[in-house]
């Protein structure tokens, strides 16, 4: 799958652009199962919210079926290589929870300054690919993000290690305020199987969901081969240093193995 021409300039212009219906009910499904299995488990990899929900899944693609197949899937891979004329690799994966009831902030941030600082990546050549696995409501901390944002380049950020349970480059008040007063928030919302990808300088934050309504969404983090990170200080299920140009999957494999699963939903969940 490949963007078009305008898909290409609304990119370009607002650092983001929203592709509805990307992944089928049946592939959902499939995904919602996987990411249900994954957050039941203990590992170090599971991250926390401070009541002890699980925030973040990192690099479930290492060791889940589903997850696996989504990481290389065309939808996601294609789009990102022709916008960095490239080959990319997988910087990251992980599955936010952002639990019904207790799913925690994240605070404003851009992703390239948390990449550059604490991983050594070179360039905003790698981006974020949001999957959505429930449907993303105003109600539910749905992603807001800052359009345009994109084009003011790394702005200056902070570590905060205190707000939640993941360290992150955040930004201050006054450079957010400034940057919605000129561009305004958008929040872009949908059924589950859309997807959003967006630049890694766009501003972006959502707010904790005290809803009864999950919002899982699966992000896939990659990255131009040439931008590989330099000076990893995160373990590797946070920022990869397997370096590999991916091998793009036909949308057809994870489709098949969702049908597969729904035939055999035991099965498949034990193989997951
Ligand atoms: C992120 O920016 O990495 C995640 C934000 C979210 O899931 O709301
Ligand atoms: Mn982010």
């Amino acid at each position: 799958m490949k963007l078009n021409a305008e898909q290409l300039a609304r990119f370009d212009e607002l650092g983001y652009v929203f592709l509805p219906d990307c992944f089928s009910e049946a592939e959902i499904t499939a995904l919602r199962n996987a990411s249900a299995a994954v957050l039941e488990m203990q590992r170090p990899d599971i991250w926390r919210e401070k009541d002890g929900t699980p925030r973040t899944a990192f690099a479930c693609q290492q060791y889940n079926e589903a997850c696996k197949l989504l990481a290389s899937d065309e939808r996601l891979v294609a789009p990102v290589a022709q916008l960095f004329n490239e080959e990319v690799y997988i910087h990251q994966f992980k599955i936010n929870a952002k639990a019904a009831f207790t799913g925690e902030v994240w605070q404003w941030h851009q992703d390239f300054p948390t990449w550059h600082k604490d991983d050594g990546m070179p360039e905003p050549r790698a981006m974020n690919i949001a999957v959505f696995l429930d449907e993303v409501m105003p109600i539910n901390g749905p992603l807001m993000v800052v359009p345009r944002s994109h084009k003011a380049g790394a702005l200056e950020s902070s570590h905060d290690t205190e707000t939640t349970s993941y360290p992150l480059w955040t930004l201050d008040k006054k450079t957010v305020t400034e940057m919605v007063d000129r561009n305004g928030i958008v929040t872009p919302t949908g059924k589950a199987g859309g997807v959003l990808m967006f630049h890694a300088n766009m501003v972006h934050g959502s707010a904790g969901n005290i809803t009864p309504y999950p919002r899982r969404i699966v992000y896939l983090t990659l990255s131009a081969v040439s931008n590989a990170i330099t000076k990893p200080t995160r373990p590797d299920f946070i920022a990869h240093q397997d370096f590999t140009p991916l091998r793009a999957t036909s949308a057809n494999i994870l489709k098949e193995y969702a049908e597969r699963a729904a035939a055999a939903p035991a099965k498949s969940a034990l193989a997951a």
